[in-house]
């Protein structure tokens, strides 16, 4: 699902012109906790891992992003979010893909110890059905309904 839409700015481009990657990393941090906070009742998460983090294609001021998570696991006290970063050109309608990574999150109590997720199952739903709904657009099929 969408979880945010955000323009890269001159401040946050690196010595090569275009967006510096610790910048994009953190963005994902964000959208990833976001995400797990939108799909459950838990107050805190924190980041346990981030794994196949793959650079595609640079980001040049001025381009908008859009940031799409799917939930790939659901644990007890975690759950696994595929975080992928498009940028999106409205004049063409079209989008680029950017960067992907996967991120652990794990829900923890005021000591910081991990403890259960409490699920929105709704959420998860909505979040699955934005996710199907993607990649048949992105496959050109038409969607029933
Ligand atoms: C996240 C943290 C609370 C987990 O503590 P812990 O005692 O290892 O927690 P647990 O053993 O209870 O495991 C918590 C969850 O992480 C999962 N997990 C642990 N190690 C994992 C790994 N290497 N890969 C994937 N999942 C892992 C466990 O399976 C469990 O999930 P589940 O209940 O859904 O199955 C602790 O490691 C921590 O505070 N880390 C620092 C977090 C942080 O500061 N992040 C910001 C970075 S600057």
């Amino acid at each position: 699902m969408l979880i945010s839409r955000e323009m890269v700015l001159d401040q946050d481009i690196g010595l090569n012109g275009t967006l510096f990657g610790g910048d994009m990393m953190a963005r994902m941090d964000m959208v990833a906790g976001i995400t797990a906070s939108l799909m459950s009742r838990n107050r805190r998460f924190v980041t346990l891992k981030v794994s196949e983090l793959i650079f595609h294609s640079p980001v040049r001021p001025g381009e908008i992003i859009e940031f799409y998570a799917t939930i790939s696991r659901q644990g007890r006290t975690s759950l696994t979010i595929q975080i992928e970063v498009q940028v999106y050109a409205p004049v063409t309608d079209s989008h680029r893909d950017v960067t992907s990574g996967e991120f652990v999150m794990v829900a923890v109590d005021g000591e910081g110890q991990s403890e259960s997720i409490l699920w929105k199952p709704e959420a998860i739903q909505e979040a699955n059905r934005a996710h199907e709904t993607r990649k048949a657009r992105q496959a050109g099929r038409k969607i029933p309904g």
